[in-house]
Order: C-alpha cells, then structure tokens, then sequence
C-alpha cells in the first residue's frame, strides 16, 4: 500500500480517535501542530519541501470552476480550515499543501493567555463530536505576529491559499473596553492577514458572547473600520441566537458593509446529547460546560445560515461552518447560501482527505446539474446529486 497521507491516517490516527478515552484529544493536536510549525518554518528546505509537494500531489484538487474571487480576495478553493485548529498561526505557511483554499488562523487575543484549565478538549466518537472550553489559549497578538514574520509568507493577496485571522477578547479586558483591545489586535495584524474576523460568539469567554447585540457589535466593527489599515472584516456569530438576533445582524453586516458573515461557532445547545457522559469526568454534558462542535451541531448550523441569506439577501458573502463531514453536507451548505465552507471537527474524523473528497464532490455536482461555475450554485437550493 502506498504510505499517502490518508493511508497513514487510516492507520494510525484512525483508531486513537476511534473512542473518547485512550488518546488525549488536545495532546495529539498538540503534538500535530508541533511537527506542522517545523515543517511550515523548513518548508524550503528539500527535504520538507519534498515531502510537502507529496502531500499535495495527494491532497489538492485544481478546478478552475471552484475558484472565486470575494471581498477582494481570491480563493483558489471554497473549503477552508475553521478558527481554533491553529491558534497561535504556526502553520500558516503550508495549509495549502493540504489542499484548503482558505485557513483562519487563530483566535488571537491581545494579551496572551493559558486558556481554561485542562482537560478542557473531549471526544465524543460515536457521535462524530466534540465538546471543548479551551477558553482562547494562545500566545496574544505581538506573538503570532513574531510567529507568522518568522515564517516569510508571501505577502497579502498572493499566498497560495488565504488566510483570516480570528480575533478575540483578552479574558482579563472587560466587556466596556472590548472595541480596543480587538483594534490594538487588528492593528499589529492587519498587515499580514488577508481578512479578519471579529469572534464575538465563543461560550467559553465570559461575556463575549453579548457583543453580539446590535448596539455593541455595531459600535465594535466602527471602531475597527477607524484603524488606518482595516483588512475585510467579517463576524462570526453563534448558532444558540433567536431568530430576531440573527436577523438584526443580517441586517447589520449589509449595512455595514462587512465582507460576510461566519456561520457558526460551537453550541451551548446540547442538541440532543444532554445525557451523554463524558468518560474523562463521568458528568453528563447537560452538567459539562463548554461549546458542542461535530455532526449534531450540522443541523442547526444549516438553519442559522438559510436565516442569514434569507434576511441579508445574495450580496453578503456567508461561511457555513459546523458538522460538515462529507461532500455531501458541503454541498448542502453552497446550495443553501454558503459561498466558502470550513471545516474542524469533522477534518479530524475523517482525515485530510475529506477535503479532496469535497472538492471531488463539488466538481462533480456542477457537470450533474449543468453549471459552468461554483458561484451559480451558491443559495441555489440545488440538491446534492447521487
Ligand atoms: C477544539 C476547538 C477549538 C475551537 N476554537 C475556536 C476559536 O478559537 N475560535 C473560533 O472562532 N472558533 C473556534 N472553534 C469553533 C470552530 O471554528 C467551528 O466554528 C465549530 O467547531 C463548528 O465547526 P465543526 O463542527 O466543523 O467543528 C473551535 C472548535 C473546536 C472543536
């Protein structure tokens, strides 16, 4: 058999993710993460650069019909890495070699901070889920700005897939002062990030998520829009909002004219789970804090952006993001009104080639219903073609 990439996963990552217990879930990311910094800092040494070019003779996929140009960005791909996988950026140099279009790096916040204590990252395996309360661990801003100088990236706008950059509060900033502690981010990051999301829908800051009301979230993205340099800017937004919240920032977002809205983040919602127990702590997740990621947040995370393109209509781009873990649910997610998707939990599962299976999958559902172009089947309602 030959040693690819999604052998190698099948083998030997597939069954330490087969089960909750065994393998600590935020120890073996760690430990990716670790080898995936050394090899984005080597990777034009030939050695790396060699076994990189293996990886993406596996992983890419280049169809020019998938390719899309949105908030003056150019996207070579729509499926992209969602916030929280690499937050401190230290692989920003090599996510296309996994075959993503796009990858958002972070959340970062100003002050650097440890998270919540551990364990805090938990498998629910038979449910293709997870549940986590990291809590925005990650080094601060003037960090991942060293973290990302040192890895020479091409300049914005010519990287071979784009990068966002997620922006958080500091936990130890109160909510009154929240607009500048994500400008003083923005303002050293903006440099290097080819768009910026303000995240103002994690559960697991205090506080955070109230940012999501009219008033405050406009009053943040105003202070934002003041900075000299302001990259295109969208917001990430919960799917545990009412309806009426949805539709104000729809609403918001167009006015506004912000690049796009990021639909969704984790849910407190238990969405069914409420008496499954976690086998690290023997708690139910009904008792458990933290944000629910994986297949059982797919259905909601669907509802929330056909609330979005109802209300903001085509001209908003949106990100669908929650439970995708096959070409199937992404597809469902362009048709419904996505114009990129992204992908976490379902990319650990699965391995790295959900993605080409994706992009196989989109390919092939233009040629069965006839469109010359990924961007004709955005908020079409076309169905997924077997
Ligand atoms: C361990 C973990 C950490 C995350 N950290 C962040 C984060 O720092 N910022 C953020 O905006 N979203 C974060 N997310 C949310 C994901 O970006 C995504 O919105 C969510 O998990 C739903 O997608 P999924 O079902 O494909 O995982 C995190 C998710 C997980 C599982």
């Amino acid at each position: 058999m030959a040693a690819n990439s999604g052998s190698l996963y099948g083998q030997f990552v597939g069954p330490l993710l087969a089960a909750d217990g065994g393998a600590d879930a935020e120890q073996l990311s760690q430990l990716t993460l670790t080898a995936l910094a050394q090899a984005s800092l080597r990777r034009r040494w030939p050695v790396v650069s060699g076994a990189l070019n293996g990886l993406a003779a596996e992983l890419q996929r280049t169809d020019p019909r998938l390719g899309q140009s949105l908030f003056g960005c150019r996207f070579a791909n729509p499926v992209g890495l969602a916030a929280g996988f690499d937050k401190n950026a230290v692989a920003a140099g090599i996510w296309h070699c996994f075959g993503f279009g796009f990858a958002e790096l972070g959340t970062v916040t100003w002050h650097g901070q440890p998270g919540n204590p551990k364990p805090r990252l938990f498998r629910l395996a038979a449910e293709q889920a997870a549940l986590n309360r990291m809590g925005f661990n990650n080094g601060g801003a003037q960090e991942v700005r060293r973290i990302l100088e040192r890895q020479k990236l091409r300049p914005t706008g010519q990287r071979p897939a784009v990068l966002g950059i997620n922006l958080g509060k500091s936990k130890i900033t109160p909510l009154e002062l929240a607009p500048d502690d994500y400008a003083s981010s923005l303002e050293l990051l903006a440099p290097l990030a080819d768009y910026a999301v303000i995240n103002v829908s994690s559960p697991n800051t205090p506080g955070l998520r109230e940012l999501q009301e009219e008033v405050l979230l406009r009053r943040l993205v105003e202070r934002l829009r003041r900075l000299p340099a302001c990259p295109p800017l969208l917001v990430k937004i919960a799917p545990d909002l009412e309806d009426d919240a949805i539709d104000s920032i729809a609403r918001m977002a167009y006015e506004e004219g912000l690049a796009g809205v990021i639909a969704v983040n984790t849910s407190l919602n238990r969405l069914g789970l409420e008496q499954r127990r976690l086998v690290q702590t023997g708690r139910t997740l009904a008792e458990e804090a933290g944000g629910l990621s994986g297949v059982p947040l797919r259905a909601r995370a669907l509802e929330v952006l056909r609330r979005l393109r109802a209300t903001a209509g085509p001209a908003l781009p949106l990100i669908g993001v929650g439970g995708i873990n096959s070409a199937q649910a992404a597809w469902e997610r362009i048709s419904a009104g996505a114009a990129l998707v992204q992908l976490y939990t379902g990319w650990i599962y699965q391995g790295p080639t959900l993605v080409p299976q994706i992009l196989e999958g989109f390919s092939q559902q233009l040629d069965r219903h006839g469109l010359a172009h990924i961007g004709e089947a955005v908020g079409s309602g076309l169905p997924w073609r077997d």
